[in-house]
């Protein structure tokens, strides 16, 4: 059974793949926030990724790494410095020191948020970050593609829409990945075996799709799920949308400078 580090395990998709990956993998998994519910026979490694000790030490007899841990919104820029931009290189750099040869790392729609809606990209387009966020989501890409060219480290980019069993607005109905959705793509990041560079999207197999996602396709994705079913109601709601923001793919955070209610800082 291969041996799994998951870091970010203690945030929402993380405990969605805790779940959904028990038993398929030895998992090992990290943060600097403890589990809130640590199961038995779970085995949990507290670290700072923007350490790079820390990075080393997780890093360590590791078959595969999935990459969550981070500064999940748009926000501060110390935040994201600490955590997206030197906590992912030290991730990416541990792990190339340890001889770790799989990388998933989980980017973001918002790598590519200033894409209008009414346009459908696929894993080949230039990237359109929406903000300081976005633009360390493509640092990482940047970062995957290098590890991958020089060093040979199979890298797996997964362009998150968002993690939800269910879509919770307009925007979401293109853009949902439902757990075990989830699960599925990142078993394929993990034990296909041809994989060198890939791009794909994590999303579901939504109807309202913005993405052509064939190369995940093309590597057995099988979506399970489809927001289509939640649509009616969703749209009889008639929410408002900012209008830059319902012009692009990225919605909200094209239009505001943060978040109204930036995530806190990670307490170290
Ligand atoms: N949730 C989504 O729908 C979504 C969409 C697109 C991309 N993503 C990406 O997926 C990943 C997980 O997202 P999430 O929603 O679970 O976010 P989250 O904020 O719930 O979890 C992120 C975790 O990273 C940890 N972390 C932050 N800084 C750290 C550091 N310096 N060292 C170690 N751990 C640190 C936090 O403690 C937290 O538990 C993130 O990288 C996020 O950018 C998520």
């Amino acid at each position: 059974m291969k041996t799994v580090l998951i870091t970010g395990a203690s945030g929402d998709v993380g405990t969605h793949l805790r779940r959904e990956l028990a038993g398929r993998y030895k998992l090992k998994l990290s943060d600097l926030r403890p589990l809130a519910d640590k199961a038995k026979g779970e085995v949990f490694a507290k670290a700072d990724i923007s350490r790079m000790a820390d990075a080393l030490r997780i890093t360590k007899g590791v078959d595969a790494i999935v990459h969550l841990g981070g500064y999940s919104v748009e926000g501060p820029w110390e935040g994201i410095l600490q955590a997206n931009i030197i906590g992912c290189y030290n991730m990416f750099e541990a792990a190339r020191r340890n001889g770790v040869k799989r990388f998933l790392f989980a980017t973001s729609n918002h790598a590519v948020g200033f894409y209008p809606r009414k346009q459908k990209i696929d894993h080949r387009v230039y990237i359109k970050p929406d903000g300081r966020y976005g633009v360390s989501k493509v640092f990482g890409e940047a970062l995957g593609s290098l590890y991958s060219d020089k060093y040979g480290m199979e890298v797996f980019l997964m362009r998150i829409g968002n993690v939800n069993a269910r879509p919770i607005d307009k925007r979401r109905l293109s853009i949902v990945f439902t757990p075990r959705d989830l699960a599925q793509l990142v078993s394929i990041g993990i034990d296909h075996p041809k994989i060198r560079f890939e791009i794909v999207y994590g999303v579901s197999g939504n109807k309202r799709s913005w993405y052509d996602n064939s190369n995940a396709y093309r590597l057995g994705y099988e979506p399970q799920d489809d927001s289509e079913s939640y649509a009616k109601e969703i749209l009889e709601r008639n929410e408002k949308e900012h209008p830059v923001g319902a012009l692009y793919q990225g919605g909200a955070f094209t239009h505001v400078e943060s978040v109204p209610n930036p995530a806190p800082l990670p307490k170290k």
